[in-house]
């Protein structure tokens, strides 16, 4: 029985083999961990070479499968294989869990766009825009709005009680969560963000509690001098430039806490691995008059 393979999974697994191909002819095949460097720096790389993969297992089990399976099951069972063939690789290269479910939902998406024919495109132009309005900074400075969990914030809590802090920065604080975690009992928490939703929504929850101050602010320009505990979670792009703005502006003694990306080159003076789904890991500098030091 012949079984028809959906349009999209040909047009992968061909692209799959033609690039495999152009890196052989080209002798040109990366070091494992700078390939994966690239993928972590770049994911969308990632998630298509993960797509053109799960479509070549799909083709695989056609050849398998050939008169065994009628093409309608085959059909369902191949978007199924797709996606979740995706999901595993994608959550097995360590890209971040929302990657997964971009991987698993994509191939479902793919048949939905094309089985529905001609569409309005409005509602496209309008979920561009929205998105836009909350991931504006992933573009320009590689930093997608993910958000600080509950276990972290109460790590930076534990950290200011700990250390007497009182003045908290969030560079980049997203909707706000961890400013208003840790705003109040003496602690003033204050949040910069620029992204124009991330920063309107955090605002009005912020007033809504009454905890915690958000300023649509760059986080270069923000001023970091009078801080007790500096903290970011944004990625590895900018975190070279941003430890330099530390070293030049906070106070001695202060606290730059960057969750999940370290500073390249430079030895924490602690870090916190947390007991959560991610082992989130709080790296903690001590900058000017610290003890922060060139990696060996
Ligand atoms: C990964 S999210 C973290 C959100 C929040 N800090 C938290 O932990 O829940 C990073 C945030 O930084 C913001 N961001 C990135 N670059 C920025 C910049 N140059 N100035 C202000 N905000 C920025 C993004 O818009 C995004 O909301």
């Amino acid at each position: 029985m012949r079984v028809r393979v959906p349009v999209f999974l040909r047009i992968t697994a061909a692209a799959a083999t033609v690039g495999a191909l152009e890196a052989e002819a080209a002798g040109k095949a990366m070091e494992p961990d700078r390939q994966m460097n690239a993928i972590r720096r770049y994911p969308i790389i990632g998630a298509v070479i993960i797509q053109m993969i799960a479509a070549l297992v799909v083709i695989a089990l056609k050849t398998v499968l050939a008169g065994m399976i009628d093409a309608r099951t085959f059909f369902w069972g191949a978007l199924a294989v797709q996606g979740l063939v995706a999901a595993a690789l994608t959550r097995a290269l360590g890209l971040p869990v929302w990657w997964a479910w971009i991987g698993l939902l994509f191939p479902v998406a793919v048949y939905l766009a094309l089985a529905a024919g001609s569409l309005p495109a409005w509602p496209f132009g309008v979920a561009f825009v929205v998105a836009y309005l909350f991931f504006s900074n992933t573009a320009g400075e590689r930093v997608p709005l993910y958000l600080t969990n509950r276990t972290t914030a109460k790590a930076l809590l534990t950290l200011m009680r700990e250390r007497g802090a009182t003045r908290f920065i969030d560079l980049g604080s997203g909707l706000g969560g961890v400013v208003r975690a840790l705003d109040g009992d003496g602690r003033v928490a204050l949040g910069v963000e620029t992204a124009p939703m991330a920063w309107l929504v955090s605002v009005l929850l912020s007033r809504i509690k009454r905890r915690g101050t958000i300023l649509r602010q760059d986080i270069w320009s923000a001023d970091i001098s009078h801080q007790d505990v500096v903290y970011a979670f944004l990625s590895p792009e900018p975190m070279p430039e941003l430890y330099e703005k530390a070293r030049r502006e906070m106070k001695p003694g202060g606290l730059f806490v960057s969750n999940s990306f370290a500073v390249p080159g430079v030895t924490a003076d602690e870090v916190w691995e947390l007991d959560d789904s991610r082992k989130t890991k709080l790296f903690i500098y001590k900058v000017n008059g610290s003890q922060s030091r060139p990696a060996d």
